[in-house]
């Protein structure tokens, strides 16, 4: 749902924004090959697991290559979502416009919504949990993130259009991230595609079905 909205407030043509919302919505599929134990480890990671952790990018774009899938707006946003202006992101360490630009504008939303998102450590959430994301995201502007995304995200909150994402997120009920949507259901759904697809062959109409189902779920 940030997503959608980002993109369109960044101008991107109608198939574009559906694509960029692809990537969104595949971002994090890397971490289905990654130990539940150090995934939901509550602690401090160890050096050698946050270097697991972080191989969910080459992971998911490496999987997305083997199933078909190759079109660049996806695959950069699943391999480049935590790369960071100055370069200090993984995995390539690429900085400044060496990012593909969906994949810096998506980094803004993923950190925003790893900030705001209900996490059972964390109960400040709704607009209060935004304002302080937005201050952080301002903070590191041009350093991690992009100037004219942490703008638009911004522009975004104080002309109201996040609300009811974030009264969603707000609601225990409903703890499915909208961007993350990596929850049980959508975990089954992207995993009985990927094995239907056998590796073989998946292409953008299967993705797409995936996205409609994971809008109806989240
Ligand atoms: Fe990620």
């Amino acid at each position: 749902m940030y997503a959608q909205l980002l993109a369109e407030s960044a101008d991107l043509a109608v198939p574009d924004v559906k694509r960029f919302m692809l990537g969104a919505v595949l971002h994090d599929l890397g971490k289905l090959d990654i130990p539940e134990r150090i995934l939901g480890k509550p602690g401090r990671l160890t050096d050698e697991e946050y270097e697991i952790v972080k191989s969910h990018t080459t992971i998911g774009w490496d999987r997305l290559r083997r199933m078909g899938v190759d079109d660049p707006m996806i695959l950069n946003v699943v391999r480049h979502h935590h790369e960071r202006i100055d370069g200090t992101g993984y995995p390539d360490g690429l900085a400044g416009s060496n990012i593909p630009l969906e994949a810096r504008w998506f980094g803004v939303i993923d950190a925003f919504d790893a900030m705001t998102s209900l996490r059972p450590y964390r109960d400040e959430v709704g607009s209060s949990a935004a304002r302080r994301a937005l201050q952080e995201l301002q903070d590191k502007r041009g350093i991690w993130y992009p100037a004219e995304a942490v703008d638009a995200l911004t522009e975004l909150f104080e002309a109201g259009r996040l609300e009811s994402i974030l009264e969603h997120l707000n609601d225990p009920e409903a703890q499915t991230s909208p961007v993350s949507p990596m929850g049980p259901e959508i975990l089954a759904l992207v995993r009985e595609a990927l094995q239907r697809s056998n590796d073989d062959h998946t292409d953008i109409e299967d993705l797409e079905r995936i996205l409609q189902e994971a809008e109806t779920l989240s």
